[in-house]
């Protein structure tokens, strides 16, 4: 009733307006505040925030290994590398994927440096006197190789048409248990996803719990119509700590796009239907839901993903796709 009347009241429209426009910029502003705080220069050092530069530096010295008559490159990623691994050291870090990853690639570079006869040169014995105590770790492909298309054209001779056609929305799922064999199948399909400069910032949370999938179906907002009897649920999210500068203030959330594509398909060949949940709350409900599933501060939501193996029937939207020449066009 007082709905009622309050809509009639003249302006109402505007004042609605007015409202909406209130909320955005406030959040707008926090989404600003936010990448200030946690992008990848931002102080304070974070373990976060080091492992992203190194796969960043090591990404733009694997671009100088692949020139094919390369010139001696890369003195100031070798220093950064040297720098974030002395870090690591300080503070007492734990050895992972990154700092393997970075000693790797520091010897590749001496390795090719040598075989070039460039032993003279600056960058050659800063690396040189930092392996000197000969630190150990965990060897990683890093560097260039010459890739044969006789190895892999034979791969893409499927009907890959016909496999994303068949995938669809699902909203409601077979009661069989999701296996855990065909989880980290379909996370190590969408590991090969591409992000910007090898940076691989999104992570995936399977929500096992019940307690934690309560609160899913409590921030989910696009769930209404679901039979959630045998949903179960991921989330795909993405570090800010990976991102440089202005010009990558969206790119975790494009990047975290591309991941979920990959993971839905994935999950789709191993006959688990899927349907992404977007994650359109607030940017103080988004603190709350981080908090309660133990998500790391630096990290945004992405999207929610709903899954169970497919049932023998379900009923969905036709979701009809506009005729190709709405979408392509020539300039
Ligand atoms: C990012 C994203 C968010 C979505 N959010 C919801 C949602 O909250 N609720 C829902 O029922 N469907 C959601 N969907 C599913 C879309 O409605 C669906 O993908 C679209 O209608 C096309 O249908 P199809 O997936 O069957 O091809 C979402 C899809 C995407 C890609």
């Amino acid at each position: 009733m007082i709905k009622k009347i309050i809509k009639k009241i003249p302006g109402y429209v505007n004042l609605i307006q007015f409202y909406n426009r209130i909320k955005l910029e406030k959040d707008f502003k926090r989404d600003k505040s936010f990448f200030l705080k946690h992008y990848m220069y931002s102080k304070p050092i974070t373990k976060e925030k080091l492992q992203y530069e190194i796969l960043f530096e090591i990404h733009k010295l694997e671009k100088g290994f692949s020139v094919i008559n390369p010139r001696p490159f890369g003195i100031d990623k070798i220093k950064k590398i040297i720098f974030n691994l002395t870090e690591y050291k300080k503070n007492n870090y734990e050895i992972d994927f990154e700092y393997n990853l970075a000693y790797s690639a520091l010897h590749e570079y001496l390795k090719l440096y040598e075989e070039k006869k460039w032993i003279d040169r600056e960058e050659y014995h800063l690396v040189k006197d930092f392996l000197r105590d000969k630190p150990s770790f965990n060897k990683i492909p890093v560097g260039a190789f010459d890739y044969y298309k006789k190895d892999f054209i034979n791969d893409t001779k499927i009907d890959y048409d016909k496999f994303i056609s068949s995938r669809r929305s699902i909203r409601n799922f077979s009661s069989k248990k999701l296996d855990e064999k065909d989880i980290i199948k379909a996370i190590n399909m969408s590991i090969k996803t591409p992000t910007a400069c090898n940076r691989q910032m999104c992570k995936i949370y399977y929500i096992e719990s019940e307690k934690n999938k309560k609160i899913i179906e409590k921030y989910g907002q696009g769930l209404g119509l679901f039979d959630l009897k045998n949903a179960n649920y991921f989330v795909i999210t993405f570090d800010i700590s990976a991102n440089y500068f202005i010009g990558e203030r969206n790119q975790g959330w494009f990047n975290a796009g591309l991941v979920t594509m990959n993971f839905v398909n994935a999950l789709h060949s191993l006959g688990i239907g899927s349907c992404c949940i977007q994650f359109g709350n607030s940017f103080k409900e988004e603190i709350d839901f981080k908090k309660y599933l133990n998500i790391k501060e630096s990290e945004r939501i992405a999207v929610i993903i709903t899954c169970g193996y497919y049932d023998n029937v379900m009923r969905i939207p036709y979701s009809s796709r506009k005729p190709i020449y709405d979408v392509y066009s020539k300039r």
